[in-house]
């Protein structure tokens, strides 16, 4: 089995290993993390009630259940059917389906918003990242924000690496492993990204959010 497919089946376990939301997404924090969290996302895409917004690599919907207020729809895609179930039963009245970030199944300028957390270190490459982020280009409207959330600076990647203990890692799933991690080059990031849209920004997550040293959020203005 390919490492893509390895980690798509177990993003599906991961979904139908706990009737808790949070370890769905493999983020168990304290409910107060996960309102701050919403918080930042939330300033961050400059929500506003009229808004449509799509979640890309939506897992369980617990971040996106927690936006639904702040805006008039919202959807997601994720490529684990189980996670989508999660999301469907949290969201009764949204639309979910299951498939890849690379191929989204909506219309050009189809929302206002977008937003993709913590799910770029799984991929399998910087391009394959470039591609999700063509496609996200291409279902949000004009004038439109992407929040891409967590993304892993590469300046960090043997510090963090290193700190593994790789003969423990052995015994837990890819999508765990530091080692299986993506880390991202930023400037070449931004130098792929920003022709394609009106303004590139990166931005830093709250310091007192976890692991926020190394993890960055990119905004893109359409
Ligand atoms: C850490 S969870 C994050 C879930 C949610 N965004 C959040 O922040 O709570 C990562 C999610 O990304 C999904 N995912 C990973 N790679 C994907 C891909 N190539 N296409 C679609 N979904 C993907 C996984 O199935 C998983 O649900």
């Amino acid at each position: 089995m390919s490492e893509f497919l390895k980690k798509q089946s177990e993003w599906q376990q991961q979904a139908s290993s706990s009737d808790d939301f949070k370890v769905q997404v493999g983020r168990p924090q304290s409910d107060e993390s996960w309102q701050q969290l919403a918080l930042d996302v939330k300033q961050k895409l400059n929500l506003v009630q009229s808004d449509s917004l799509l979640d890309v690599g939506c897992g369980s919907g617990l971040l996106l259940s927690k936006l639904a207020a702040q805006c008039a729809t919202v959807s997601g895609v994720d490529y684990a059917q189980a996670m989508i179930d999660k999301a469907q039963q949290l969201l009764p009245h949204s639309e979910f389906y299951c498939g890849e970030a690379t191929s989204l199944k909506f219309d050009k300028n189809a929302f206002d918003k977008l937003l993709s957390y913590s799910i770029f270190h799984y991929f399998p490459s910087q391009e394959y990242a470039i591609e999700v982020i063509k496609e996200m280009i291409r279902v949000v409207k004009p004038g439109g924000v992407i929040l891409i959330g967590d993304v892993l600076d590469a300046e960090f990647e043997v510090v963090i690496k290193s700190g593994s203990n790789l003969e423990y890692e052995q015994k837990i799933p890819y999508i765990h492993r530091y080692s299986q991690w993506r880390f991202y080059d930023l400037t070449q990031l931004q130098a792929a990204v920003s022709p394609l849209v009106k303004k590139y920004e990166v931005l830093s997550q709250p310091s007192d959010f976890a692991l926020s040293a190394y993890r960055k959020d990119i905004r893109l203005w359409l």
